[in-house]
C-alpha cells in the first residue's frame, strides 16, 4: 500500500489507474470501513482510502479535537485489507487557505434531521467530499465511491451532489455493519463506558419498535405517526438518553410518509445522545 499526503502525490500514485474505487473515511477504522473497502476493491482498477478528520463538518462544541486518531493502526488494517493507496492529507494539504468556496447541498434534504441538529454539517461534508473526489478522480473517465448506509442522509446528499454536478462517479451503498448484539459499528462507540455500551443497544431496538408500530398503523400512518415517534423518543428519554429525533421517513426524500407509502419505501432514522456520546442509526423498512 502506498501512503501519500498531497494531492500531487496521490495523482502520481494513481496515474496508471483508469477507474479507481474510493472509500473516504475519517480514520479510526473498524470492520464497517473494511467492509466498504472490500466492496470497493472489485469495482475499480486501484482501491483508494482516505483518512482525514474534516474540521469543516464539526460544530465548535463538537468532538473535532477529541475525535479518535489512530493512524498507525488504521494503516495496518488497510494494508491487511489490500488497499492500494491511502490518501492521508494534512490539514494544510487539503485546506492550504481558508475554504471560502463551499458546496451547499439542497436545503430541502440537508436541513432535515442531522442538518437540523448539526447546522452546516452537510455543507462541510459535501465540500470535503468534492475536494476528495477531485483529488482521486480528476482526469479519470469513471470512478466509484462507496459510502455506508449507516450515514443514510449523507449517502443521499452525496448522490445528489454527484447527480447535480454530473460527476463521472458511481456511488455504491455499503450495508451497515453491526456488532453481534446489533449495535451499528461507529468510531464514536469507543467513547462509551462499559455501562453505556450495554445501554447503546436500546437505540436500534427503539428504531425496530418504531418501525413495527408504524407498520401496524399503516392504514392511518400520517395521523398516527407523530404520537408513535413521540412515544419512541420518550421511551429513550426515560432511560436517560437525550434523543434528537426518532422518525419514520420516505427513502426517496426523507420527508414524512404520506398515505399509501408503505414497507419497502420507508426508513426509520434516529439520533440520540447517551452521556457525552451522540449515536445515530437507521433501518430500512
Ligand atoms: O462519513 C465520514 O466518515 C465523513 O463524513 C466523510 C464522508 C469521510 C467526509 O469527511
Amino acid at each position: 500500500m502506498r501512503i501519500v499526503h498531497t494531492i500531487a502525490d496521490l495523482r502520481q500514485a494513481l496515474r496508471a489507474a483508469e477507474h479507481p474505487s474510493f472509500v473516504p473515511t475519517m480514520g479510526n477504522l473498524h470492520a464497517g470501513h473494511l467492509a466498504l473497502l472490500a466492496q470497493a476493491k472489485p469495482l475499480g482498477d486501484a482501491s483508494v482510502a482516505s483518512i482525514f478528520v474534516n474540521r469543516l463538518q464539526f460544530l465548535p462544541h463538537e468532538d473535532f479535537d477529541s475525535y479518535p486518531r489512530t493512524f498507525e493502526a488504521d494503516c495496518a488494517r488497510l494494508r491487511d485489507a489490500g488497499c492500494d493507496v491511502l490518501f492521508a492529507p494534512r490539514e494544510a494539504d487539503l485546506y492550504p487557505e481558508p475554504q471560502h468556496f463551499k458546496v451547499v447541498p439542497d436545503p430541502q434534504l440537508a436541513d432535515l434531521l442531522e442538518g437540523e441538529f448539526r447546522p452546516g454539517f452537510f455543507t462541510g461534508v459535501a465540500t470535503v467530499v468534492m475536494k476528495l473526489f477531485m483529488a482521486v478522480f480528476a482526469g479519470k473517465v469513471q470512478g466509484t465511491a462507496v459510502f455506508g448506509k449507516k450515514d443514510y442522509q449523507q449517502l443521499m446528499v452525496i448522490r445528489g451532489l454527484v447527480r447535480q454536478f454530473a460527476l463521472p462517479i458511481d456511488i455504491a451503498a455499503g450495508e451497515t455493519q453491526r456488532a453481534e448484539d446489533g449495535l451499528a459499528l461507529s468510531s464514536r462507540n469507543r467513547y462509551l463506558s462499559e455501562a453505556e455500551r450495554a445501554e447503546a443497544l436500546q437505540l436500534p431496538l427503539a428504531l425496530r419498535t418504531l418501525a413495527r408500530d408504524a407498520l401496524a398503523a399503516a392504514h392511518a400512518l400520517p395521523d398516527r405517526l407523530p404520537a408513535l415517534e413521540a412515544a419512541a423518543r420518550q421511551a429513550l428519554a426515560a432511560r436517560g438518553w437525550q434523543p434528537d429525533y426518532l422518525t419514520l421517513r420516505r427513502r426517496t426524500d426523507l420527508l414524512p410518509p404520506q398515505s399509501g407509502d408503505g414497507a419497502g419505501a420507508l426508513v426509520v432514522l434516529g439520533a440520540a445522545r447517551l452521556g457525552g456520546t451522540r449515536l445515530i442509526d437507521n433501518l430500512e423498512v
